[in-house]
């Protein structure tokens, strides 16, 4: 029996992450596209750096600023090959605008697509993988987001795939310099399985749209493993539902799902939809990257981004993405609970309401939550609300009480042994469970 043991110790697969050093914790930051789409600038990329800072949201970890598509020239130089950034949108070239960043104290990242093309119709770094990376290290950029458009055919097998971003993944480790390789392949071709040698995070589903839960044809796939298009205008309850089973993948020692970037402050969505939108992107471990116009955020809106607790569950070190532990319907929607150890041995715990009415009140058995440990059923637990604040002690159950379209999130803390207090056993007795 032991050795039988040692056998399959031995020949488990280990998954490294691409060996650049890189991404021990979900990347935090601001991305271009969601807000100004191809309408970027030097001025519009600075203001927002500068706006970020002045917020305190680099002190907060969001230390990456990314330049998305639509930023160079739509020829290449004939003599060169290279890219050439637009002289108009970057007056002062894009070299003096990443030094301004960098002397900010943030980390720049560049865009590229591994197709012919980028999807606005840029060149594309297929085929140009080692002359494209040698410019991007010659400009210091620290991460690179690699998108998916005019693939020229190039996709419809996870080997094919692999093997059309693996070009530029090998390209950007022989520049020596240290670049976050971000993928942005939509969830296509199993990217979850194939990716994380390669990359440092993988986009798990189609592009986001600012809206709790519409159904949109743009979007056509509304499961997991559904082949057709991954497309756009996704909402965010369709990429945390298509993103639940993908993110089992992502981890410490592999990379991160990335479930695109967030819309907060664009809009689109309530304060609660942006509370449940924030809280699911932290605990399954996407990349927390902004898309809105940050020097124009409302407090409401950046109280959200800013909460330090929910933040520190996304950058734990050395925790893996929350699971779902069930999903039941409730009234015109679903009630999901979420629940994932982290690395001080503390729990986060979420409950989503789905529903449009009425509040939700329940109580989340501890066996839900620990499913695969029992033994913390067995204790009381220190249950901090991650957005009121409120701090409970909670024995057997947790008890919920969440808004329609919100999300409840406690961090819990062990506390006691229960047969140190037996009278817990009695005064529960009674308890009822969902
Ligand atoms: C694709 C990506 C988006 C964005 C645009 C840019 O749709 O998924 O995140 O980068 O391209 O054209």
């Amino acid at each position: 029996m032991l050795s039988c043991s040692i056998l399959i110790l031995a020949i488990a697969p280990v998954i490294w992450a691409l060996d650049n050093g890189l991404g021990k914790t979900p990347p935090m930051g601001w991305n271009s596209w969601n807000r100004y789409t191809c309408d970027i600038n030097e001025t519009v990329i600075l203001n927002n750096a500068e706006a970020m800072k002045e917020l305190g949201l680099l002190k907060l970890g969001y230390n990456y600023v990314i330049m998305d598509d639509c930023w160079s020239k739509r020829q290449r130089d004939p003599k060169t090959g290279r890219i050439v950034p637009d002289p108009e949108k970057f007056p002062n070239g894009i070299e003096n605008m990443i030094e301004k960043i960098h002397n900010m104290g943030f980390n720049f990242g560049m865009y590229s697509s591994a197709g012919k093309y980028t999807c606005a119709g840029y060149p594309g770094s297929l085929g140009h993988e080692e002359i494209d990376a040698k410019m991007f290290a010659e400009w210091k950029i620290d991460y690179l987001k690699y998108d998916n458009c005019f693939n020229q055919g190039r996709s419809g097998s996870p080997l094919i795939s692999y093997q059309r971003y693996e070009a530029m993944s090998d390209a950007l480790n022989k520049t020596g310099h240290p670049i976050f390789y971000a993928l942005c392949q939509w969830g296509e071709d199993q990217v979850w399985n194939w990716a994380s040698t390669i990359a440092n995070s993988w986009r798990v589903t189609g592009d986001i749209y600012d809206n709790f839960n519409r159904y949109d044809i743009r979007c056509p796939c509304e499961t997991y493993d559904c082949p057709s298009l991954q497309g756009y205008h996704c909402s965010i309850m369709n990429i945390v539902n298509k993103a639940t089973p993908l993110v089992q993948k992502a981890g410490p020692n592999s990379g991160w799902g990335d479930m695109d970037m967030l819309e907060v402050g664009n809009g689109g969505m309530s304060f609660d939809e942006y509370i449940t939108h924030f809280t699911m992107w932290a605990i399954l471990k996407s990349p927390m990257i902004l898309g809105n116009d940050v020097s124009s955020m409302s407090r409401e809106h950046l109280a959200i981004v800013s909460n330090p607790d929910v933040i520190a569950v996304n950058q734990d070190v050395g925790s893996a993405p929350a699971n779902r532990m069930w999903k039941k319907h409730f009234v015109d929607g679903f009630v999901h609970l979420f629940s994932g150890s982290l690395s001080n041995g503390d729990w986060v715990v979420a409950v989503v309401n789905e529903a449009t009415e009425p509040l939700l009140e329940m109580n989340i058995a501890f066996s839900d939550i620990f499913t695969d440990n029992h033994d913390n059923e067995k204790y009381t637990w220190v249950a901090k609300d991650l957005w009121t604040k409120e701090t409970t002690t909670a024995a057997r159950y947790l008890t919920a009480n969440v808004v329609p379209h919100g999300t409840q999130v406690w961090r819990l803390q062990k506390s006691m042994h229960l047969s140190h207090n037996k009278n817990y056993w009695v005064s529960l007795d009674n308890a009822e469970y969902e």
